[in-house]
């Protein structure tokens, strides 16, 4: 498997992956008026509640302890190097000050803008900026009530939908990706949700979905690479080509993630807990070790992990959300090289029990990740390692590993051949999270 995804063959125009498929980590925010709820980014849909019911969110949206540094100075602690933010979600409700709705942070309590200020402290921090966009939207007045909508089942859907008119909702979508792609500087990726026409994605085709057309996905698209033509986009705006990344959500891939059997870039995003919005009572929540072990799983199959925070209706992160911001930076303060510029390792290197390999090409270094720490003994089988590695240590100290070529029992019956690397361990397994062992290679 190569170490890097083959060139997309697509006539359009690309976004620049380069510094992405290096900087591995990000961080995934999905805020809102669903924060207040506090029951899943969804609730509106769940719940079928009508836009009047819905209104006291909208009233009662207040984040007075709102500080966009702390938010990204938990992100660039836990070692992420871009962020995403939900400009807007299904809900329809807009983060920043758009000249094309009253459906804003601005006329709410919080009364401003609050893309600016998030962008412009990430920027502070050096990360990178991304924008979800969601292309769904259950307050719009144009938006047709389809079998997703919020009041998919209301008994006046179909009087309703005799007034609306979808081309106008593309129109204002592709408006307000205009005022987002043009008003906060350079923008590195461009995250839209997503698609979901009739007799795809497993539904049949009597479903009433939307997709390509109803987005004018392909107008969409070409304004995307007018305004930032190096922006990265992810690949739910149902169209073929175009797209720069997959983007496999809440599970892990067990491979290289492939299109047509090509490896293409691509990023799994997943939340610490069950829910992608602020979600007081959900307790799914993953632990420390468990993260980090998916970070490392993601790098050693050649992909980038995103990771999300729904942050409170004040504004803030979460204790929970914060103790594994925490818990995850302690690990990449002495690992982050085992993943930042790291990609799969190559082919000749197989991953011993219990563990996943992640390899940096320009320095030629493999770094093996102990998901188990066995006792004593760790044999790497195959010539490339007992041909190719020259030193071995500990990452997390830097304390040396020694190793020798041992003969498996096969060997020892044939000629005089070194097939295993045997690298001799501490009985004690190291005090971090994911222990890593650092093999310099000839
Ligand atoms: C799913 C969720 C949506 C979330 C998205 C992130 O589509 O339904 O709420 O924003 O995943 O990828």
């Amino acid at each position: 498997m190569p170490s890097k995804p083959a060139e997309n063959s697509s006539p359009r125009p690309r976004g620049d992956t380069s510094w992405f498929v290096n900087d591995r980590f990000g961080m995934f925010i999905h805020w809102g008026l669903y924060a207040l709820p506090a029951r899943h980014e969804w609730i509106k849909h769940h719940e079928q509640i009508p836009d009047a019911d819905y209104d006291k969110y909208f009233k009662h949206f207040d984040p007075d302890m709102y500080n966009p540094d702390a938010w990204a100075a938990a992100a660039s602690n836990a070692g992420m190097k871009y962020f995403v933010i939900t400009t807007k979600h299904h809900e329809g409700f807009c983060l920043w000050d758009s000249k094309l709705t009253d459906y804003k942070a601005t006329n709410t309590p919080a009364g401003r803008d609050l893309l600016r200020p998030m962008v412009d402290a990430f920027r502070r921090r050096n990360m990178r900026v991304g924008l979800y966009h969601s292309l769904i939207d259950w307050h719009h007045p144009d938006f047709v009530i389809d079998d997703m909508h919020s009041m998919r089942n209301s008994p006046d859907r179909k009087k309703l939908n005799a007034k609306r008119v979808q081309a106008r909702y593309a129109e204002y979508l592709h408006g307000q990706v205009r005022e987002i792609l043009s008003q906060y500087g350079k923008i590195d990726i461009l995250w839209f949700d997503f698609s979901y026409p009739a007799g795809k994605s497993g539904r049949g085709a009597d479903w009433i979905g939307k997709g390509r057309e109803d987005w004018k996905s392909e107008a969409l698209i070409r304004l995307v690479r007018e305004l930032q033509p190096q922006v990265i986009l992810d690949e739910r705006l149902d169209l073929p080509d175009g797209w720069d990344i997959k983007t496999p959500e809440q599970f892990q891939p067990r491979e290289w993630v492939k299109v047509d059997g090509k490896p293409v870039v691509w990023e799994a995003c997943q939340t610490f807990s069950g829910s992608w919005g602020y979600h007081r009572d959900e307790e799914s929540w993953k632990s420390v070790d468990m993260l980090v072990q998916m970070l490392i799983d993601t790098v050693s199959k050649g992909g980038n992990l995103l990771l999300n925070v729904g942050p409170t209706g004040r504004g803030e992160f979460d204790r929970r959300a914060l103790e594994r911001l925490d818990g995850m930076g302690e690990w990449m303060r002495r690992h982050a090289r085992s993943i930042y510029g790291c990609t799969q390792a190559p082919a000749e290197f197989k991953a011993p029990q219990d563990c996943r390999l992640t390899f940096n090409p320009a320095k030629k270094r493999l770094y093996v990740h102990l998901f188990a720490w066995p006792f004593q003994a760790l044999h790497l089988d195959g010539k490339a390692f007992v041909e190719r590695v020259e030193y071995a240590q500990l990452l997390n100290d830097a304390s040396e590993i020694s190793f020798r070529k041992s003969l498996t029992p096969q060997a020892r019956r044939g000629p005089d051949r070194h097939d295993t690397l045997t690298l001799t361990l501490p009985v004690k397994k190291p005090g971090v999270t994911v222990p890593a062992i650092e093999l310099f290679l000839k």
